[in-house]
């Protein structure tokens, strides 16, 4: 439940990350009413600024686009329960000046109970002190104290357990709540109840029925001036090893015994845990280059020259289990590429042979973004005096369905559950430290630590990818359907 005389603390207020997700998710959380009663939200950051201008960078990124009068409104009372204080990451008094500032706030309160949630909207180098800081000078002992932090959590096995390890010295597992936003979308929090609330779906659900399973993600920019960070980490720490690693999990574990956050994650890492760790051979690397007057990776600024950093990544996983052995599961992830999109594309076998000829596979199509959808490709007699097999769809398009739904977004899903206590959306320690170790050679490898470095294959920009995708998939086992093409049916008695 939610607890009254609560503080929320966004560290990094002034940056990108709390302008464009962190404030418009808790201003979405306000103006719904799900916030706790009397809640204060109390920005901090290094630059200096008054009170107006601090309001006028909060609410930049909030909507209101037709001027309605009740949304205006909104935004002024989310600016009235919303202060700031300035000050560095790194000085122990510049926390007690924040937590004098929090004190004061709390002195109004009707009983002594206090709760802060602390969200880190801040780059990694700066987590740990900020994490000492305000344990040592912002830490309440009559009420609850969370840390919601985000990746990158290091960059191999060993930084990432270097800081948390550093983080877990001053917050407890139980208070600390890590952001994958992918587990805040409504179509990932969807697999758990299509998967067991459905028999038909969990009959067909292992090797014995499925070919070949995809998990992908489009974007159509480039970095477009973000060149700095990314090149750092690269497409498969920026959204395989964390986002579609996560989709994975949920998509293959077993029944969890109850849906407590620690009977989900348990499931979770078992098996992540039968994952070997990825090899070259299952990997396939892209950069993009200039096309139709889009410049290529390597013309932004911010990104270093001759960089062989991959903006495309598509990598095969094993799962050594009985219900998934054999069964490839296709993580790839690009920038620059044709669309925006994010799906979940599940490959049936072959119907066994005989009957038909050359008709087409099933495929359960789960799309995340956008416009959020499941639909089952199934061959179905085509309508009238034909015998003839056609592939069609079951169609499940939210939009449809669901025309009166508010999809909430990922942030305020997850702000909501931090503010709850609920760990279920949130990734636990030991299920990174195997995401890592999942990932981890194969990072070594493109980083040039064992050798040479890999040099990515050029795709253009807005395509679909490499050339040499298709090929890849194929290996798999992936069968391609002709759209234009009708199956013929030899015999349908
Ligand atoms: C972030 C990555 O974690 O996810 C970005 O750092 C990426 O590079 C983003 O663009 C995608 O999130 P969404 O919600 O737009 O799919």
């Amino acid at each position: 439940a939610l607890k009254d005389n609560t503080i929320i603390v966004v560290l990094g207020a002034s940056g990108d990350l709390a302008k464009k997700k962190t404030f418009p998710a808790l201003f979405g959380l306000f103006r719904q009413g799900f916030l706790p009663r009397d809640v204060k939200i109390v920005g901090y950051a290094r630059t200096k600024m008054d009170k107006a201008e601090y309001h006028k960078r909060a609410t930049s990124y909030l909507k209101n686009p037709n001027d309605d009068p009740e949304i205006t409104q909104a935004i002024e009372q989310f600016k009235a329960l919303s202060t700031y204080v300035s000050g560095s990451y790194d000085e122990g008094e510049a926390f007690a000046a924040l937590n004098a500032h929090l004190e004061e706030i709390e002195s109004h309160y009707a009983s002594k109970e206090a709760n802060r949630v602390f969200y880190f909207a801040l780059p990694p180098s700066v987590f740990v002190p900020v994490a000492k800081n305000l344990k040592e000078q912002c830490y309440v002992t009559t009420g609850i104290n969370r840390v919601i932090v985000e990746k990158p959590f290091g960059k191999d096995l060993d930084s990432a357990r270097e800081l948390l390890s550093s983080l877990k010295q001053y917050w407890t597992e139980d208070e600390t709540f890590r952001i994958d936003h992918y587990l805040g979308k409504e179509m990932v929090k969807n697999l758990l109840v299509l998967r067991f609330a459905n028999i038909a779906t969990g009959a067909a659900w292992d090797k014995n029925y499925i070919s070949n399973v995809q998990i992908t993600f489009k974007e159509p920019f480039g970095t477009e001036g973000r060149g700095g960070y990314f090149d750092e980490f690269g497409m498969i720490r920026d959204v395989l090893q964390n986002h579609l690693l996560q989709v994975l999990s949920i998509l293959t574990m077993e029944r969890p015994v109850s849906f407590s956050a620690e009977d989900i994650r348990d499931e979770k890492v078992k098996v992540l845990r039968s994952i070997p760790p990825i090899t070259k051979e299952d990997t396939l690397l892209g950069q993009y280059v200039a096309a139709n007057g889009k410049p290529g990776y390597l013309d932004d600024d911010t990104v270093p020259p001759n960089s062989i950093c991959p903006t495309f990544a598509a990598t095969t996983l094993w799962i050594h289990n009985p219900r998934w052995e054999g069964v490839p599961f296709i993580l790839k992830a690009g920038k620059a590429l044709n669309e925006a999109k994010v799906e979940v594309r599940i490959q049936y076998k072959d119907v066994t042979q005989g009957i038909f000829k050359d008709i087409a596979r099933n495929e359960l199509v789960i799309r995340i973004q956008p416009s959020e959808a499941v639909y089952l490709k199934m061959n179905a007699k085509t309508p009238g005096l034909y015998t003839r097999a056609m592939p069609t769809e079951m169609d499940l398009t939210y939009k449809r369905r669901f025309t009166e739904a508010k999809i909430p977004e990922a942030y305020e899903a997850l702000i909501l559950d931090a503010l709850k206590g609920d760990h279920s959306n949130f990734v636990r320690h030991d299920e990174l430290d195997v995401a890592w170790k999942i990932f981890t050679p194969i990072l070594h490898w493109i980083d040039g630590k064992n050798g040479a470095r890999p040099r990515p294959v050029p795709y253009p920009y807005g395509s679909r990818g490499p050339k040499e995708l298709d090929g890849f998939i194929q290996k798999y086992g992936f069968k391609r359907a002709n759209d234009s093409y009708v199956w013929p049916v030899t015999n349908l008695a």
